[in-house]
C-alpha cells in the first residue's frame, strides 16, 4: 500500500465527514432561521405560559407543535438541545482536510513557485498567522461602535475580505488561495458560534434558571454573529465547489471573481431572508442572476482558445513533429496524469485524466488549454515546465483547430 493510496482514503473520509457535517450545520442553521420567521402567534392559554411564538408542522409521518418562549419555560426541561457540535465538527473536519490537502501537498496546491517560492513550513506558517490575523480584526471589528449599523459593518467586511483574497491570491496559486478565503469564514463561522452565540445563550438560560431577566446585550450580539453566518453560507459553499473550477480561480482576477461571487451570492440570500419575513421581492434573485450571467460573460477566456495562431506561427508549427509535444507531454503531464502514474503523489490517474500523448489532450482541448493558460497545470509546476514548452503546447493545440 502506497502512501498515496493511504493519503487519498484519508482525503475522501475526511472530505465525506466535512460535507455531512456541514449540511448538518447549515441546515440546521437555516431550519431555525425558517422556524423563527414562521412563528405565528399563540392562542391565549399558550401565551398565558410564557409562549410568544407558535408552529405547527407535518412531516416524516408525525405533527410536531413547536413552541418559542418569550423568555424561558416556567420549569427548565431535562433535556435542553443545544446545536454546537454541528459547527465545530464542520470546522474541524475542514481543517484536517486543509493539512492533509494544502499543507501536506504545499507544494502542489498552496504554493505557485511563479509567485513566491515558499518552503512548505514558510507557507504554512503564513497560511496560519493570516487566518489569526483575520479573525483578530473580524473579532476587534465587533467590539467598535460599527457593530450597530448592520448595513456598513456588511460593506466594510467585505471590503476586509476581499483585501484578504487579493493577499492570498498574490502570495499562493489561485486554488490554495481561494481555500485560504474560505478557511477564514469558516474560522469565522465556527468562531460566531464559539465565542458569541453559546456563551450568550449560557447566560440566557442561566439567568433564566436563577428567575431573573436576561441582559439583551450578548443576544443581541449573537444575533449579529448568526447574521453574518447566514450570509457567509452560500459564498462558502461556492468556496468548497470552487476548487473544481480552474476558470475561477485560475482567472488573471480571481480575488475579484471570488469577490463578485461572494457579493452576488449573500446578496441571493437576502432574498430568502426577506421572504421568511413575508416580503417576497423576486427582483433580487433576478438581479442576482443577471448579474452572475454578467460576471461569467466579462470573465470569458480572450476566443484565442478557438482562434488559429498568426500564419507565420503556424509554419513554423506545421514543421514541429507531434512526438516533439509527445515527450513535452510525456514529461510535464504523464507523471502523473497516467493509469498508474510513476508521481509518488498519486496512486491513480488525478482526476480521472490521462494525458500521455497528443491524442489524449485533443479529447478535451478547451478543459487542456484553461488548464495550462492559468498556470494550474503542471500543477505547482512541479515538472519544471518552460513558458516556452508552455507556449509551444498552447499554439500547438490551437494550430489543431
Ligand atoms: C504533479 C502532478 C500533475 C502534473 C504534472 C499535471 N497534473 Fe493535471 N492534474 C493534477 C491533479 C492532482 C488534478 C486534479 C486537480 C483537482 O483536484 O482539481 C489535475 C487536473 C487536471 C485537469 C482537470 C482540471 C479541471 O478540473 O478542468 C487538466 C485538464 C489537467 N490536469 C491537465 C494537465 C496537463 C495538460 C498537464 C501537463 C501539461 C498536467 N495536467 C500535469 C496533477 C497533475
Amino acid at each position: 500500500m502506497t502512501m498515496a493510496y493511504l493519503m487519498d482514503w484519508l482525503q475522501l473520509f475526511f472530505r465525506w465527514f466535512h460535507v455531512i457535517a456541514g449540511v448538518a450545520w447549515i441546515g440546521a442553521s437555516f431550519y431555525f432561521i425558517w422556524l423563527d420567521n414562521n412563528l405565528r402567534e399563540p392562542p391565549q392559554w399558550k401565551k398565558d405560559k410564557g409562549i410568544k411564538g407558535d408552529l405547527w408542522a407535518v412531516h416524516g409521518g408525525g405533527y410536531y407543535e413547536v413552541a418559542k418562549y418569550q423568555l424561558g419555560p416556567e420549569e427548565q426541561p431535562e433535556t435542553l438541545h443545544w446545536f454546537k457540535w454541528e459547527a465545530y465538527t464542520t470546522w474541524l473536519t475542514g481543517m484536517v482536510l486543509m493539512v492533509l490537502i494544502y499543507y501536506v501537498g504545499a507544494q502542489a496546491y498552496l504554493v505557485d513557485a511563479s509567485k513566491f517560492a515558499f518552503s512548505t513550513p514558510h507557507a504554512i506558517l503564513i497560511s496560519v498567522v493570516s487566518l489569526a490575523i483575520g479573525l483578530a480584526i473580524y473579532e476587534g471589528l465587533l467590539r467598535t461602535p460599527l457593530r450597530r449599523n448592520g448595513m456598513w459593518f456588511g460593506i466594510v467586511l467585505f471590503a476586509i475580505l476581499t483585501l484578504y483574497a487579493w493577499v492570498m491570491t498574490s502570495l499562493f496559486s489561485g486554488r490554495g488561495a481561494y481555500m485560504q478565503v474560505g478557511a477564514l469564514i469558516g474560522t469565522i463561522m465556527a468562531a460566531n458560534v464559539f465565542l458569541g452565540i453559546i456563551p450568550a445563550q449560557r447566560k440566557m438560560v442561566a439567568a433564566v434558571q436563577a428567575g431573573e431577566t436576561p441582559d439583551p446585550a450578548p443576544a443581541l450580539m449573537a444575533k449579529l454573529r448568526s447574521t453574518h453566518n447566514n450570509y457567509f453560507t452560500l459564498p462558502i459553499i461556492f468556496i468548497m465547489l470552487s476548487n473544481h473550477y480552474p476558470m475561477t480561480y485560475g482567472h488573471e482576477w480571481n480575488w475579484a471573481v471570488l469577490a463578485a461571487i461572494c457579493a452576488i451570492s449573500a446578496y441571493a440570500r437576502h432574498y430568502f431572508n426577506l421572504k421568511h419575513q413575508g416580503k417576497v421581492q423576486p427582483a433580487i434573485l433576478v438581479i442576482a442572476l443577471v448579474a452572475l450571467a454578467g460576471l461569467a460573460f466579462l470573465m470569458a477566456p480572450p476566443s484565442s482558445t478557438q482562434t488559429a495562431v498568426s500564419e507565420e506561427r503556424a509554419a513554423e508549427l506545421s514543421a514541429i513533429n507531434v512526438s516533439q509535444i509527445n515527450s513535452i507531454l510525456e514529461v510535464h503531464c504523464a507523471g502523473c496524469h497516467a493509469a498508474s502514474p510513476s508521481s509518488p503523489m498519486f496512486s491513480s490517474a488525478p482526476a480521472g485524466l490521462i494525458f500521455e500523448n497528443t491524442d489524449d489532450v485533443m479529447v478535451m482541448p478547451d478543459r487542456v488549454v484553461t488548464s495550462m493558460r492559468s498556470n494550474y497545470m503542471p500543477l505547482g509546476n512541479m515538472t519544471g515546465m518552460s513558458s516556452d514548452e508552455r507556449t509551444l503546447v498552447l499554439d500547438w493545440i490551437a494550430a489543431q483547430r
